[in-house]
């Protein structure tokens, strides 16, 4: 089983023709909404590859519409619910302006996510099966304690540091690397996370070569319209090229590659086709409005054809 622990959102989309900086203002026609949350998008993009029945999402969302229609959502794609819980705070919200390259900012309102809490998965769900994926929208300590609790029962955990956290520090970096099977950073979080413990790699090959080494685990970059590489503890790196696209919008794109590297990983696929996989989903997401719209089904992904 794969299991997400993390966030869901909604997010409020606005096209916009330029990114504001501080203390301006832009005008956009209008705005969407779609669903969202780094943990939901990761559980939509696993689920429509591994196909329904095999992916769990636990999280925590408000008692009002919002958190209705999130967990309406993943139920809708395969994703079991279960293990979403109600919270007395408003589901997460999203605020996210668009560009005309595809590029985006976000800025989250974390409402439900803050109270999110590995106290609400039972014993049962943890084993040798069990491929845990986690990331940064939800209280670090609960992410942690989640993961020791799959590494104690030889799963598999998967942690894509996203968001950094404008604070991280040394000591949250070590707990991460020291339960982490799979850590999927793009290349800025990757120098991010060298920085945090204390180095200054020259590039983000380096700097995960030093996480791969240091946590003794693999470190995937994904790195956009370059690809990913994955480098292993004893500095085998692979690489894979991503499909060559004109993004619509690229919000979801490295949840997207998240949710099918898990799916591939708990399938035990090579880590080549893993990583391949992952980036054929991720240039696929591209070409859709919205984080989850444009996530494909299996049936899509040239590799696994
Ligand atoms: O990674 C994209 C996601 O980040 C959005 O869906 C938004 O909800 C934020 O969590």
């Amino acid at each position: 089983m794969i299991l997400v622990f993390g966030s869901l959102n909604i997010d409020l989309v606005a096209q916009v023709p330029v990114i504001p900086g501080p203390g301006r203002t832009v005008l956009a026609p209008s705005y969407q909404t779609h669903f969202g949350g780094k943990g939901a998008n990761q559980a939509v993009a696993a689920a429509r590859m591994a196909g329904p029945g095999h992916v769990r999402m636990a999280g925590r969302v408000g008692s009002d519409g919002f958190g209705d229609r999130a967990i309406e959502n993943l139920r809708a794609n395969g994703v079991d619910v279960d293990l979403v819980i109600r919270a007395s705070e408003p589901t997460g919200c999203a605020f996210i302006t668009v560009d005309q390259a595809g590029e985006n900012a976000i800025t989250v309102a974390s409402g439900a996510n803050n109270s999110t809490s590995a106290s609400d998965l039972p014993a049962a769900l943890f084993g040798p099966d069990t491929a845990l994926v986690l990331q940064m929208e939800v209280p670090f300590a609960q992410a942690v304690e989640a993961a020791r609790r799959t590494a104690s029962a030889s799963g598999t955990v998967i942690w894509n540091l996203a968001p950094v956290p404008e604070k991280m520090t040394r000591e949250m970096v070590t707990e991460l690397l020291a339960v982490t099977d799979h850590l999927i950073v793009n290349e800025h979080e990757a120098l991010d996370a060298a920085a945090a413990v204390g180095l200054a790699p020259p590039d983000y090959t380096a700097a995960a070569t030093e996480l791969a080494r240091i946590g003794d685990l693999t470190c995937i970059v994904t790195a956009g319209a370059q690809g990913a590489l994955a480098v292993a503890a004893d500095g085998t790196c692979r690489r894979a090229p991503a499909p060559r696209i004109t993004p619509v919008d690229t919000t979801g794109a490295g949840d997207t590659f998240v949710g099918a590297f898990a799916a591939m990983i708990h399938e035990k696929v090579p880590l080549q086709t893993a990583l391949q996989v992952g980036c054929e989903a991720a240039a696929r997401k591209c070409l859709e409005p919205g984080a989850q719209a444009g996530m494909p089904m299996r049936a899509k992904i040239p590799s696994l054809a």
